[in-house]
């Protein structure tokens, strides 16, 4: 069948010396710094985050890194090794939601964001990105980008000094949301700058408080399986799960659906079902509005937060008494879950983990937001490789692009290179 394509991490050492040589090719001479901060794996509590609710992601060694040199001068000149003809020049408080645009706007939304609190000549910069983290394979590769540059002004802004991760992860999500256009909820950007070495971190995130839960599974890994797949037309559908989830807690009379717990859920649903079961908001979803169970819309996307959040809290239960089974039992009803009721998984997705878990994997489900991107499967760690050729063999017979793959190791949250 051929190779397998594995994407590998990068060294620190290898990078950084990469990027010092092309600084001085970009901009002339030397950045004061390089930084790094990595992409996640949520291994369950998807679309939780905006709903306040629980998710429980881990940070990969894969990472972002970034030279920066400031300036003082509130020019912004933001290049990339992966789009050298596509540096983007201008100043700090030219920022806006058109401009720079792209993924140029995931690190100029952070100086943005910064320059309510300083000075913005004093977060002029010049930047260049070097990106570790498949891109576009839903493992936040944006996150870790304003993550890493992020923690780059905190260091080097004098009036920044004082301002924490948990702040500076805050403001990466703002830049995202006001600034790159994407209506995210904030798991990516805590993780990535707040993880725990070896730990996975359960993130509640009506108050972003964290408690890492330590990875207790040996003799196990988490296989991604980057299915490749984007689905533009989906495009948007994030936003709509959002607004139908925050209408469904201001028809149920909540501030979030975090507040409706597993207990209240069949009250709650009979609510929804009564009154708004004929309104949609997100337009023909893959199997229309009632989808496949002939319930309303609001009903299905309110059960899949509410039980997503309960299934984080029993993964983690299960975590700590070492139960593999129990882990991959709630994977499995997660992927379902999200498939069913949010409807935002997909024929790769689904292929992705009825393979992995075909070929003895004890568990598996879509990962991020959905649409493409990756699946995780938990495997013991003999069978990682026989578990990915299978998922290779089943998508080349599907006719479909081969996925890449990696393993996820809970690795350290952003840091300074050199
Ligand atoms: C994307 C977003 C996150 C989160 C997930 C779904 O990755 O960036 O904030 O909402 O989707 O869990």
């Amino acid at each position: 069948m051929g190779e397998l394509t594995w994407s590998r991490a990068a060294d620190d050492t290898v990078v950084a010396d990469g990027l010092l040589a092309a600084f001085g090719e970009s901009f002339g001479g030397e950045p004061d710094g390089v930084w790094a901060a990595p992409g996640r794996v949520n291994l369950i509590g998807e679309h939780t985050d905006y709903n306040q609710g629980f998710c429980l992601p881990l940070a990969l060694a894969h990472r972002t890194y970034v030279a920066v040199r400031s300036r003082d001068d509130g020019g912004l000149r933001i290049g990339s090794r992966q789009a050298p003809d596509r540096t983007w020049e201008g100043t700090v408080t030219e920022v806006s939601q058109d401009s720079p645009g792209g993924w140029a706007s995931y690190v100029a939304g952070v100086a943005a964001v910064l320059a309510e609190q300083v000075d913005p000549a004093g977060l002029g910069a010049d930047v260049l990105v070097d990106g570790y983290v498949p891109l576009g394979a839903g493992l936040s590769s944006s996150a870790a980008l304003s993550c890493s540059a992020a923690l780059a002004w905190a260091e080097l802004v004098p009036g920044l000094a004082g301002v924490d991760r948990a702040e500076l992860a805050a403001a990466c999500v703002r830049a995202e949301n006001e600034y790159a256009g994407a209506a995210t909820g904030g798991m990516d950007q805590s993780v990535s700058l707040r993880a725990v070495d070896e730990h996975a971190l359960l993130i509640d995130c009506r108050d972003f408080s964290l408690t890492p839960v330590a990875w207790t599974l040996p003799g196990h890994q988490v296989l991604v399986i980057d299915t490749r797949a984007h689905h533009s037309l989906a495009d948007g559908q994030y936003g709509k799960r959002r607004a139908t989830c925050e209408r469904a807690a201001a028809t149920l009379g909540v501030g979030s659906l975090r507040d409706v717990g597993v207990d209240d859920l069949e009250v709650a649903l009979a609510a929804l079902g009564e009154g708004h079961g004929e309104r949609s908001d997100e337009g023909s979803g893959a199997s229309g509005e009632r989808g496949v169970s002939g319930e309303p819309e609001e009903v299905r996307r309110v059960r899949h937060v509410v039980t997503e959040n309960a299934r984080v809290l029993d993964l983690v239960a299960a975590l700590r008494e070492r139960d593999a089974e129990r882990v991959g039992e709630l994977m499995l009803a997660s992927h379902a879950s999200l498939r069913d009721d949010y409807e935002v998984s997909c024929r790769e997705l689904d292929l992705a983990v009825a393979a992995a878990v075909g070929a003895g994997a004890l568990g598996a489900r879509m990962t991020g937001g959905g649409f493409g991107g990756s699946a995780i499967a938990l495997v013991e760690e003999a069978a990682v490789e026989e578990v990915a050729r299978a998922v290779a063999a089943a998508f080349d017979d599907a006719g479909l692009e081969r996925p890449h793959f990696l393993t996820a190791v809970p690795s350290a949250p952003a840091y300074r290179v050199r």
